[in-house]
């Protein structure tokens, strides 16, 4: 069994510096010795380089940055694809949540019908219309699901990389306009904090493992720390009351594990500038072991 790590320290899909900082928050809180430690054999591909402008210089627009972002993505894609090809496990460092643009790309290649959990506060389901601030990171479930800026659906080749019906968002709190009529209109699947609250967490992961299996052939997990609480989790750019528990986030990574689901995963939004001694990153890195099949006994 083998885990290929890639970082992608890019904050270029948002306005607030440090979440470039993720991969090596990551790192730094142990998370290769930890992978070990369950028994995989890890290979660290490094960071892909990001060509940041000086802040006076960010690309303003109903898209910052998109020249930039749609680079990092071409490479990202190229290096998940390569990862996939050696049939290891792709584990990707964010870096803020537009990296999923390339990331869902490169593992597109390998599966047809691929299911994706979006583990987030948000949905991510803007486009340069919809958008509230202009910010990537907002957008890329829609730009996965075909909607949005051509040069970033495009990236890959194939568009859309996913179906609606593949979806499962988890943690919803903060939902724009635009996103609300996107998830009625195309029907996809959410279990907001109401749902994550009324009906449990294992109630939400046993309905979302038999969903996704029945019509699914491989499922990324794109987690977003900002799904859980900012007080477990308060070093993310765009903190959101109200979320979802360490403990339940554990409980729901580990139910994942026994489900043998999930075949590739992201941990994004991680902003060590605005942790409390790198409290997050730890919270990430625990979950990834969970995710990988640490038990207690
Ligand atoms: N909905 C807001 C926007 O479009 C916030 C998005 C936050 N996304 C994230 N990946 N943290 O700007
Ligand atoms: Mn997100
Ligand atoms: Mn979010
Ligand atoms: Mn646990």
């Amino acid at each position: 069994q083998k885990v290929s790590i890639i970082g992608v320290p890019m904050d270029l899909g948002q306005k607030r510096r440090g979440v470039d900082m993720g991969p090596s928050a990551m790192r730094y809180a142990g998370l290769i010795e930890e992978i070990e430690a369950l028994g995989f054999e890890v290979k660290d591909y490094g960071d892909i380089p990001i060509n940041r402008p000086a802040t006076s210089e960010t690309q303003e627009g109903p898209l910052r940055n998109l020249d930039e972002v749609v680079k990092v993505s071409e490479e990202l894609c190229k290096g998940v694809a390569a990862i996939e090809a050696e049939h290891s496990f792709p584990l990707i460092l964010g870096g803020d949540h537009s990296i999923s643009i390339g990331s869902i790309a490169g593992i597109r290649k390998s599966y047809n019908n691929l299911g994706v959990i979006w583990y987030d506060a948000h949905p991510d389901l803007n486009t340069e219309e919809t958008s509230p601030s202009g910010n990537i990171h907002g957008m890329p479930l829609a730009v996965n699901l075909g909607i949005g800026h051509e040069r970033l659906m495009n990236i890959g080749g194939i568009t859309p990389k996913v179906k609606p019906e593949h979806i499962v968002i988890i943690g919803a709190r903060s939902i724009d306009e635009g996103e609300r009529q996107l998830i009625r209109e195309q029907g996809i699947k959410v279990y907001t904090m109401h749902e994550v609250d009324r009906m449990g967490m294992t109630r939400v992961i046993e309905e979302t493992i038999d969903y996704l299996s029945a019509r699914t052939d491989g499922v990324h997990l794109s987690f977003d720390l900002d799904g859980i609480d900012p007080v477990d989790a308060p070093g993310v750019g765009t903190p959101v009351l109200g979320g979802i528990s360490y403990r339940e986030s554990h409980l729901a990574l580990e139910m994942l594990a026994e489900s043998e689901l999930i075949t590739s995963a992201e941990f994004v939004e991680i902003n060590p500038i605005l942790d409390n001694k790198n409290q997050t990153a730890n919270v990430a890195v625990a979950l990834v072991t969970s995710l990988l099949g640490k038990k207690l006994l």
